[in-house]
């Protein structure tokens, strides 16, 4: 049985259904996920997964039930151990009956395409998965990835000598330009920097873990200037666990 989730703010409910959960987060956007314990870690023992409990778990599969693409940075893919991009049985009934394929695309942003082609990711997916990264990259090794994915060049620069950054807004035009409205980016932080540098974030939904994790690990976001406001939209709880939802102070989801 799933775990429950009660809305504490707006409208208090016990017990949400999926498809209550579903027509609150429904519409175009661009939204970001992360867990986080109490103190702002994102990580225990270097993933996130150490961090993420039952609760957090529902929303994510409904997250990625909802969205058209999931998008990733390369750090991530590799950090987390991710595979061929597939959303559970009943998620994938509940697409398909909406009209939607039955899995996400599975968009990685990568400055130095340091993938293994031979990866699940690529071999098992059942959406041609999509690497947005330079031209330079694309140039040099894109013809390992010929057939398997959709190699797409975007602007970019070199950031702190620390390799060539694909620029959030063209991350946006290019899923935009390919027909993918709803995108959901699972992270990381480096990636979160990139997207809010060109102010492209619509949403963030942050699960808030009962746990003080102080060590090293960082935050949510980094490598962004600047300060943006955002609004709260929605606080879910489960047990000591909460699930906070932000839009941009400027606008929100269009439906
Ligand atoms: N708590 C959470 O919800 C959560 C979510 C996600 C990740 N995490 C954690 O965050 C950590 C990963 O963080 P990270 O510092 O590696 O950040 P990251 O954003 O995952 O990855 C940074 C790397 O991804 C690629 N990348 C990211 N943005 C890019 C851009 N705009 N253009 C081109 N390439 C880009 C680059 O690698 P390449 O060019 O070499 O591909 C870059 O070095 C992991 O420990 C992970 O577990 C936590």
């Amino acid at each position: 049985m799933d775990v429950e989730l009660d809305r504490l703010w707006p409208r208090p409910a016990p017990r949400l259904s999926d498809e209550e959960i579903l027509d609150a987060i429904d519409g175009r956007c661009l939204r970001m996920n992360f867990v986080s314990s109490i103190d702002g870690a994102v990580t225990r023992d270097g993933r996130s997964g150490g961090l993420s409990g039952e609760a957090d778990k529902r929303f994510f599969g409904l997250l990625r039930r909802w969205a058209d693409v999931v998008l990733v940075a390369g750090g991530t893919v590799r950090t987390e151990g991710y595979a061929d991009m597939r959303v559970d049985d009943e998620s994938a009934r509940w697409r398909t009956a909406h009209g939607h394929t039955a899995h996400p695309v599975f968009a990685i942003v990568t400055g130095s395409l340091n993938l293994d082609p031979a990866s699940a990711i690529f071999t098992g997916a059942p959406e041609r998965p999509i690497l947005i990264t330079t031209e330079q990259a694309a140039a040099r090794h894109g013809h390992r990835f010929a057939g398997l994915a959709d190699v797409c060049t975007a602007a970019g620069a070199e950031v702190d000598g620390s390799g060539a950054q694909v620029d959030g807004s063209a991350i946006a035009a290019a899923l935009r330009s390919r027909g993918l409205e709803r995108t959901l980016c699972e992270g990381g932080p480096a990636l979160f920097g990139a997207l809010l540098q060109a102010d492209v974030v619509d949403e963030l939904c942050l699960t808030m873990e009962p746990t003080l994790e102080a060590g090293g690990a960082g935050r949510i976001a980094r490598g962004a200037t600047g300060s943006r406001s955002m609004r709260l939209m929605s606080v879910l709880q489960s047990e000591d666990t909460l699930l906070l939802r932000y839009a941009r102070a400027r606008e929100s989801c269009t439906s």
